[in-house]
């Protein structure tokens, strides 16, 4: 029975995913604030090596899977907790069970990004090289100043990506799979809260895709585990746009 950790379990996306992973077999180390098997905050440093020492514990350092879709959005209570979240919870994450990955069957790793990530600008953005270097008080520091949650939370998307792209590569030699899938608007409370916004309601609300309604979390549940399968085992490294055709409307001649 393949060992899957998934963080984000409690809601949304992460509960989805775990459902269909259970559903094929799985069994389910989910990591969340509250309900779930490993309890943890992973906005902090410490909190993220608290999740990864247990998720060692209850993996007997052998895993075959780790899907990471614990994440905050623009509502969330500052910029820096956005990029502590979506950005360094899971690179920690990734780094911190690696060597377990290595050491499963068919091991496959998978980061849950945004289309948010493709916003024109974002790889200009002074926080995103601080993320990229691993500097995560600069980081912070740099999303404060800034003040526009919806700025950080596409930075964050892009530089999870770009750090899910890089691990690829040196990955390869573990033979690790990692991939990114990166959804459009899903319905999920993360997504509601971001409707009820005074500040960014209007604007999410007039962003439609061209299939002319959001997704639902078991439509990513699902491509979440064909990626995981070892049917699939030379998909590496890719992004996966799941958005209901948004991407290709904003940047068609970009792929
Ligand atoms: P959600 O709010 O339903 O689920 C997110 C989960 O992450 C929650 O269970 C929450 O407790 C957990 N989480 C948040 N902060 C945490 C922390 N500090 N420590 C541990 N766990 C924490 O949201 P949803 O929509 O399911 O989001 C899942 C992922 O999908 C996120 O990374 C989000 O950015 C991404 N996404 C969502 C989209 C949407 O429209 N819903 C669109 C694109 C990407």
């Amino acid at each position: 029975m393949p060992v899957t950790a998934v963080s984000g379990s409690a809601s949304g996306i992460g509960a989805a995913v775990c459902a269909t992973l259970r559903a094929a077999g799985h069994r389910i180390i989910g990591i969340d604030r509250a309900n779930a098997e490993v309890i943890a905050d992973l906005s902090s440093f410490a909190g993220r090596q608290a999740a990864i020492a247990a998720v060692l514990e209850h993996s007997d350092g052998i895993l075959d899977g780790l899907v990471c879709c614990a994440g905050v959005g623009v509502t969330a209570p500052s910029s820096s907790v956005i990029l502590a979240v979506n950005y360094f919870g899971v690179s920690d994450l990734l780094d911190g069970l690696l060597d377990a990955l290595a050491k499963g069957q068919n091991p496959a790793a998978l980061v849950i990004g945004s289309v948010a990530s493709t916003q024109p600008g974002v790889e200009q953005q002074p926080m995103v090289a601080a993320m990229l270097a691993g500097d995560e008080d600069l980081a912070l520091e740099l999303a404060i100043t800034l003040g526009q949650p919806h700025i950080a939370y596409a930075c964050s998307k892009y530089a999870v990506t770009c750090n899910a792209r890089q691990k690829a590569v040196s990955w390869a030699s573990l033979g690790v799979r990692l991939n990114v899938v990166a959804p459009g608007a899903v319905q999920t409370p993360l997504h509601q809260a971001s409707l009820d916004d005074a500040r960014f309601g209007k604007a999410v609300r007039e962003f439609v895709a061209p299939l002319g309604r959001s997704g639902c979390p078991e439509e990513i549940a699902k491509l979440v585990a064909f990626l995981q399968s070892p049917d699939v085992g030379f998909i590496h490294g890719s992004v996966m746009f799941i958005d209901g055709g948004m991407d290709a409307m904003v940047r068609p001649q970009k792929f």
